[in-house]
This record gives C-alpha cells, structure tokens and sequence, in this order.
C-alpha cells in the first residue's frame, strides 16, 4: 500500500522533514562485508585504464577505510537496502567521473571513476562572500574526487566533519584517496538543505513534504539525482544526463541486488523549495552553485592578497605599501585576514605586530583583534590554547572580553564543529563576568541541540543557570520545544511549557504551533485538540498555522467529523480556510470512506472563492478511485484534464489500476497519454507503471482471480 501512503503524505507540508547531520562514527562498520573486492572491481571496471586520469587512484581500500569512518553508510536497514546504497552511491559517483561513451568497451556503464579532477580550465569556484569558509587565493575549489566536490562553501564544511582543513588543501581531495572518498561520502550522508541526504533517501529515512511532492520528488533515486544535480561533470559521457546516472545504477544493482530499478526512478525534475514557512530561522542555508559573482568593490584601495606564508615575505608586501596606502582600518584589516587565511596564528599576529610597529598611524581595533580570533577558532588545536592566547593578547591591547567578543568565538567554535570548546569558553567567560548575550545563548543552544541528547542540553542549561545566573529566554524555549518535538518527545516538550512559565515567559501562538505539530507528526488527535484548548484557555489567539495544523491532525487522526467543524470555527474567527485546509480535511475524509463527502467539500471550497491546487485534486482523485467511484472519478480527471492540472504518481498508479480493472484499457492508455503529455511524470514511470498494470492484469485473468 505504498501508493496510499504517498498521498496521505502530501499533506505532510506542515510539518517538513527533518535534517540528520551525519556522525563520523569511530571505525568498525561493516561495509567490506557488503561489497567485496571483487565486486568492486568488477563495478569500476575500466576506472584504472591507461587513458583515464584516475588510473591507479581509486582503490578499494581507500573506500573501506572512508565508508567505516561514516556512521550508517551502507549499514542501515537490511541487506538489500545496504547494497542498494553502495550501489546508488556508485552508480551517482561514476557518473561524476565517467569515462564511458556509447561504444566503449563493456559499454559506457564499466567506465566509472575514470576522471578524478574537473577537466577543462575551471576557475577557482570561490564565492568570496561566504565568510565563513574563507578561500585560500591561489588556491581552486573546481571539482575533485568522486562526487566532484566544488566550491568553498562546499570544501569548508567537508573540511570540517572529516577533520582535514580542505580550504587551505583543496588538492588532498584529488591526491589522497581516502580523503577523495570521505569528501564524496560526507556529501552522500549530509542534508543539502533544503533538500534532504541521499543516505536519508535511499535508507527510506526521508518522508517528502507537500512542497516536495508537490515537486514531484518521491522517494527513490530520482531524488538523489536532484539533490546532486548541478554537480560537475567530468567525462565526455554523450547519454543524457538523467540516463547515464540510470544506466550505471542498473548496471550495478544488477550485480548487487535484484531491485525493480524502475520502481526507484520515480520523479521528475524540479527545484524544491519550502512553501511553508518555518517558524524557526533556517539552518544555514548552502547557495546554489551560481556563476561567481565578482564581489563587490567597496574601497578604491588595492586588494592585495597574500600567497605565501612566508612571515618575512609577508613583511617585506606590507613595507612595500605603507607608504603608498594611509592607514585606513579597513585595508589593514583585509590585509591580516589574507595573510591569516595562509598563515599560521602566530605568523599572524607576528604581521600584526609588525603593522602597528612600522606603521604607528594604523591603530588596531576590536575588529582586528577578531581576524585573529576567528583565526585561533579555526586552527587545529587540541585544547583551547591558540585561543585563550589570542584572548590574552586582545586583554593586554585594551580589548579585554566583552559580549561581541563572545559572539565571535563562540560562532567561529561551534561553525567549526568545536562545540565542546565553545561551552568550554562561554563558562569561561562567565566566570570574567562576560557572560553571552542572550543572542549567542541561543545561537549556542541550537548548535547543542542538534549534536547532543535532549538530557545533555538541559544539563547544560542548567549548570549556566545554577552556576552563572544564565537564564533561557523564550527564545531559547522555542528552540528547545521545537528540538525535542521533531525527536518526537512530547512528554519533554510538555515539560519544557511549564518550566518556561515558571520563568515569567508566557508561551505565544509559535510555541503552542510547534507542540501542536509535535502531536500532529503523532496521530494524537486528542493531544492536538488538547493543545488548541489550552491556547483558547491561556488567551493565546490561534492563527492560521493553528488552524491548519489543527485539521491536519485531527484528520490524519481519522477524526474528519470534528475537524471539519473547524471550518466553522475559522470563519467565526475571521479566518478563511486556504487550499492546505481543505486538502487536508479532504484528505481526512478520504481515509475515512466518505470520497463523496470529500467531493461535496470540493464545491463548497471553489464556491468560497478558495482554488484547489493538485495536491487537493490528486487526493480526490485518488479517493474517489478507493471509494470505486469511478464515474466520478473519470469526471474529476476531465476536469484536471482541462485545468491542465499534472497527475501525481501515486493517484496516476491508483486511476489505470481503477481504470484497467474494470475492463477500461482503452481509457487507461489515454490517461498514460495525458501523463505524459503534460510531463506529470517521466515517461519511463508513466510507462513501466502501466506496463506492470496490464501485466498483472493479464496474469489474474489467467489464472481466473477475480479483479
Ligand atoms: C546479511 O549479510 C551478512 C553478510 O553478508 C550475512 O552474514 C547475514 O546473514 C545477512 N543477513 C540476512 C538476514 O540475510
Ligand atoms: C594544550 O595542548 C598543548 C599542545 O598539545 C599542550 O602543550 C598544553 O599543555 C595543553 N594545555 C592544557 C591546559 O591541557
Ligand atoms: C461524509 O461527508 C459529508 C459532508 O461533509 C457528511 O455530511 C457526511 O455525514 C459524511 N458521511 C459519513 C459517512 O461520514
């Protein structure tokens, strides 16, 4: 009933999916047991051919070794599943870096992992305004290893979570095997936000959302393909794009696992973007891969960048210019920070030293300091002594710690993945009577949750309370409900709620939203009705989110009937119902039997002055279907027919079977037809969908099962 499943979760928009940042785990898996190396040398036949550039790079070992350093890649959920992520992961890989072309030997599809970097004359793939990851002049962020990783903002981060400073040595990435293949699987096992991690997709861990679907992104390898897409293509491969990634996942789950491969392709192409507002800022978001852009020129003054960290060179750049340039902050500072971006920290502040020594007119201020700094957060560092150096120097200068202080190493910390320094520093801080703005707090405690346990963030919160008279704000509350409302601890969340009125904060329409959505995810349409009741009760004025996400839940609570006096309730409040609150109590009666109630709704919504998306057709079409209301069925097809209102997978699979069952082929290839006509679906789905549908068919008549 997998078709079923996908409407139901059409509707799913309120609640989004959820991101899971990958761990590295601490060695031991077990993926060498899943794919032998016979195996893979089978796969990646070609990839060590004299005319490929990656000859002798790529080698089994360096994939086991990266694979076990990642928790939960290829061994998550049973056998099949494990083999079918190697061999999504291997087939999106070796269309990054094909060397096949149609009438190569073994065809096109034995020539994976030819390449191993961007060929041409790629530019350095910088995008300068991220600061956060700083590139390194000289250095090029083009496409290297198997997924073909580019741009700063995508080697700063892998950087990170394989511990490996990839903005300063891009190169290790097409040089070093195993940190080739980390890159590429730290990629596979990572949210692109908005989109979710190909791990998380292939595992069946990714539930779509009503903007997802209503992208036409179901689960399966499409998906993938979409998450990647936009990636760097190395090799002269002539297919099409979207076949190639195909070809070679056929090709290898073929040798792996006997896998429908067309039940897997599944999706169209489209751009996903979050319709529903979250009510929570957006974890950083990653740009999509745009043309550089050149950045902004702000000064007249030269930009000059540092190559060499060399310390005398360095000196001998900045004498050359002091005569030339007045001493303008902001020059200066541009100047550190180049040089620290090649630099170590003590070269760094050595350069510094040297500026304000020779050039007595430039004089530093706080925001100098914090190049060195964001400097010291960044360094390896095993303990917190590069920055607790660089604290004691900025004291000594006259810049002893203060909040903006605070914020800056506070974010650089835990943006480079040391969040135990960060804590480590904050308490620090506050015992030299700077404790963190209630902005820092916060930034901390988001980046706490999403690493730590629920029980570990509420110590810590507790120990600044206790011990440093820190003290949540409501902010902080609604992070911390909304944290444990997407792991589905309601029971905390319910805590929490009073906790924070105990602290004087009085719990607005977001908070209740949140815990709302948390029953929600759970069916428990009396918790739902619950939280509604309290808001009325606390004077709390529920808005349209509420309501919404009230019908949703109550209906997905298969409790239509009271859902539906809702609709009453809004327009008392002034508020009228949109097409997500219709959707989704259609939705409800649909599940309950009652399509022709659902129908009914239809009316009352388009008399209303409320257009119904496809979402709401293709949940009443798909309805009626269930409800064997076929006339009515082929009625509304008419109507998205003329509309030119797209079909979804599921009720476009749930029509021809209706349609086919009872005796209508002739209709049912008509509707194949139209799918693929207005491009509801790929045409290889729409077609293997009917295909299997005729061929069952025949199979039950021949065997005399009724249908
Ligand atoms: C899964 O694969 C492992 C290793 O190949 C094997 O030992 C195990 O028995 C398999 N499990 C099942 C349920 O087939
Ligand atoms: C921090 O690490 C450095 C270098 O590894 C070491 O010399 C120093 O003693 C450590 N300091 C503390 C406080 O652990
Ligand atoms: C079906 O929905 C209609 C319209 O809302 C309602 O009047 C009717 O009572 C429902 N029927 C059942 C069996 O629930």
């Amino acid at each position: 009933m997998r078709i079923l499943a996908l409407i139901s979760l059409c509707l799913l928009s309120i609640l989004g999916a959820l991101a899971v940042s990958p761990t590295l785990s601490s060695g031991g898996g077990g993926v060498s047991s899943l794919i032998s190396k016979a195996e893979f040398e089978q796969m990646l036949k070609h990839r060590n051919d004299a005319a490929c550039e990656g000859n002798g790079f790529y080698t089994y070992e360096a994939f086991i070794a990266a694979a076990d350093a990642f928790d939960g890649f290829g061994t998550t959920g049973d056998n099949d599943t494990k083999k079918r992520e190697i061999a999504a992961f291997f087939a999106q890989t070796s269309h990054e870096t094909t060397g096949g072309f149609s009438t190569a030997p073994d065809g096109p599809y034995a020539w994976g992992y030819c390449c191993v970097t961007e060929q041409g004359d790629p530019p350095d793939y910088c995008v300068a305004d991220i600061q956060q990851y700083p590139c390194t002049p000289v250095k090029k962020y083009f496409g290297r290893g198997p997924f073909q990783i580019t741009y700063n903002y995508n080697y700063g981060p892998a950087g990170i979570a394989i511990g490996i400073d990839l903005l300063r040595l891009p190169d290790l990435v097409a040089t070093d095997p195993i940190i080739s293949f980390k890159t590429a699987l730290w990629f596979w096992m990572t949210p692109q936000y908005p989109k979710p991690s190909c791990h998380d997709v292939i595992t069946g861990r990714w539930t779509p959302s009503a903007a997802h679907l209503a992208a036409g992104l179901v689960p399966g390898y499409g998906v993938i393909t979409n998450i990647i897409n936009g990636g760097i293509e190395c090799g002269r491969g002539s297919n099409p794009l979207q076949e190639d990634r195909i070809g070679f996942y056929k090709r290898y789950t073929l040798r792996t696992v006997p896998f429908p491969a067309s039940s897997l392709l599944k999706n169209r192409q489209a751009v996903v973007q979050s319709e529903i507002p979250n009510p929570l800022p957006k974890p950083h978001r990653f740009p999509n891969k745009t043309p550089k852009k050149n950045p902004p020129q702000t000064s007249k003054l030269p930009t000059i960048s540092f190559t060499s960290p060399s310390l005398s060179d360095a000196k001998t750049l900045f004498n050359s210019l002091i005569n030339s340039t007045p001493a303008d902050l902001k020059f200066h500072n541009s100047l550190l920070q180049s040089y620290a971006a090649v630099s170590s920290l003590d070269d760094a502040t050595s350069l510094l030293r040297h500026m304000t020594k020779t050039h007595p007119a430039f004089s530093p201020d706080h925001s100098t300091y914090q190049v060195l700094l964001t400097k010291s957060c960044y360094s390896p560092d095993p303990n917190l002594t590069a920055v607790r150096k660089t604290l004691n120097l900025m004291a000594a200068e006259g810049f002893p710690p203060d909040k903006a202080t605070t914020d800056v190493a506070v974010r650089s910390l835990c943006n480079a993945g040391r969040l135990e320094h960060a804590v480590e520093l904050v308490k620090e801080f506050c015992l030299k009577n700077s404790p963190p703005d209630s902005v820092t707090y916060n930034f901390l405690i988001k980046h706490l949750c999403r690493t730590r346990t629920v029980s570990s963030v509420n110590g810590f919160i507790k120990e600044m309370r206790e011990s440093f008279a820190v003290k949540p704000d409501l902010v902080s509350y609604t992070i911390l409900i909304d944290n444990v409302c997407n792991r589905k601890n309601l029971r905390e969340a319910t805590r929490l709620l009073g906790l924070l009125s105990e602290d004087g904060f009085k719990p607005d329409c977001y908070v209740y939203n949140i815990v709302m959505k948390g029953y929600c995810m759970l069916s428990q349409g009396s918790e739902v009705l619950w939280v509604y009741k309290k808001m009325k009760e606390e004077g709390v004025e529920p808005d349209m989110v509420t309501y919404n996400t009230l019908i949703f839940g109550l209906s997905k609570s298969g409790r239509a009937k009271e859902a539906r006096k809702f609709l009453g309730v809004m327009a008392e409040m002034g508020l009228s119902p949109d097409e997500v609150t219709y959707t989704s109590l259609m939705n409800g009666m649909c599940r309950e039997g009652n399509a022709s109630g659902a129908l009914e709704l239809l009316e009352e919504m388009e008399a209303k002055g409320c257009s119904p998306n496809s979402c709401t057709y293709n949940t009443l079409l798909h309805g009626l279907c269930k409800a064997k209301l076929l006339g009515k069925a082929i009625e509304l097809y008419g109507v998205m027919k003329a509309g030119d209102v797209k079909l979804e997978t599921g009720s476009y699979g749930t029509f021809l079977r209706t349609l086919c069952r009872n005796g209508r082929v002739a209709e049912a290839y008509e509707v194949f037809d139209y799918a693929v006509e207005s491009k509801s679906l790929k045409d290889v789905v729409a077609y293997s969908t009917l295909e299997s549908i005729l061929k069952w068919l025949k199979k039950a008549k021949e065997q005399g099962l009724a249908v």
